[in-house]
């Protein structure tokens, strides 16, 4: 990775398009203005058209699923303690999901619900100088947090994201593949980020979902008080939405997740 003014490619997108609307549980989104504090490290940018929205009602979450993301008072580098240790299925077996993407030099990723940013290193190595790796978050202090990470790991070809809870605030067909990792269920307005995903996306490109299984009976109680919907209820909520499956990769580790695979038709 070239060691070049990295600062110089670090940029916060932030349009204000896409900055994140006030809570709604009902109909289509008014964009407020920007969160406090944003318009000071971001860059101003006319960014996406905002898609259109059509998803009515708010998935069925938890009503505060994100809470503890969106609160400043709670530092990003603690949610490190968390999601960046062995007892985590995802980080122990983060090499081969990163496989399963299989990133090419000079492709565009994005991490949609990046967090601390695990996967960052690895995405960026994998698609080197020539590639891209938009790291997205609806969390500013996540993007402040990989923003930072990028800066002292050096990676030149990340671009951090403030996105909303409706869009992945990236342009049309800017990327061949997004990432989602336990983040899908979080998500408290799945299909207008499908649709979002999927005008992000270029024709013929991938998304790779990985998240938690949820199966009365077998899965945790907190897994399924947490989880909206189990695999197979995902993955028709993606095919509906203009995906066509391609497969499941067996993740050697995995107990309580799954890694599946789409094209976007
Ligand atoms: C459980 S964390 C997973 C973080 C990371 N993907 C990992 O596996 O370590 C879920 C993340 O999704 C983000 N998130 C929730 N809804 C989102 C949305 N609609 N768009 C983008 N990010 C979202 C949260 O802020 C949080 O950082």
């Amino acid at each position: 990775m070239s060691r070049t003014p990295y600062f110089a490619l670090l940029t916060l997108a932030l349009a204000p398009a896409c900055r994140r609307a006030e809570p709604s549980v009902g109909l289509a989104p008014a964009p407020s203005g920007p969160p406090a504090g944003a318009a000071a490290t971001a860059e101003q940018s006319p960014g996406p058209a905002p898609e259109p929205s059509q998803q009515m009602t708010r998935s069925a979450v938890p009503a505060d699923i994100n809470d503890q993301f969106l609160d400043a008072t709670k530092p990003a580098a603690e949610w490190e303690n968390r999601w960046e240790v062995e007892s985590r299925e995802v980080y122990t077996c983060r090499d081969q999901i990163v496989a399963a993407l299989a990133l090419q030099p000079g492709e565009r990723v994005a991490d949609i619900g990046t967090g601390t940013g695990l996967f960052l290193s690895s995405l960026s190595l994998a698609v080197g100088d020539k590639g891209k790796v938009y790291g997205v978050d609806i969390a500013e202090k996540f993007v402040a947090h990989i923003q930072k990470r990028a800066e002292k790991e050096q990676m030149t070809n990340l671009q951090a994201v403030l996105s909303n809870e409706r869009s992945v605030c990236l342009e049309p067909g800017s990327v061949d593949v997004v990432f989602v990792c336990d983040a899908y269920h979080h998500f408290e307005y799945h299909e207008d980020m499908l649709r979002s995903i999927r005008s992000a996306l270029a024709p013929g490109g991938r998304l790779v979902i990985v998240d938690f299984e949820r199966i009365p009976g077998k899965s945790r109680e907190w897994l399924l008080g947490h989880v909206r919907a189990g695999q197979e209820v995902v993955q028709a909520e993606i095919e509906a939405a203009g995906f066509r499956y391609l497969d499941e990769v067996a993740v050697q580790g995995f107990e309580e997740n799954y890694l599946i695979r789409f094209v976007r038709e």
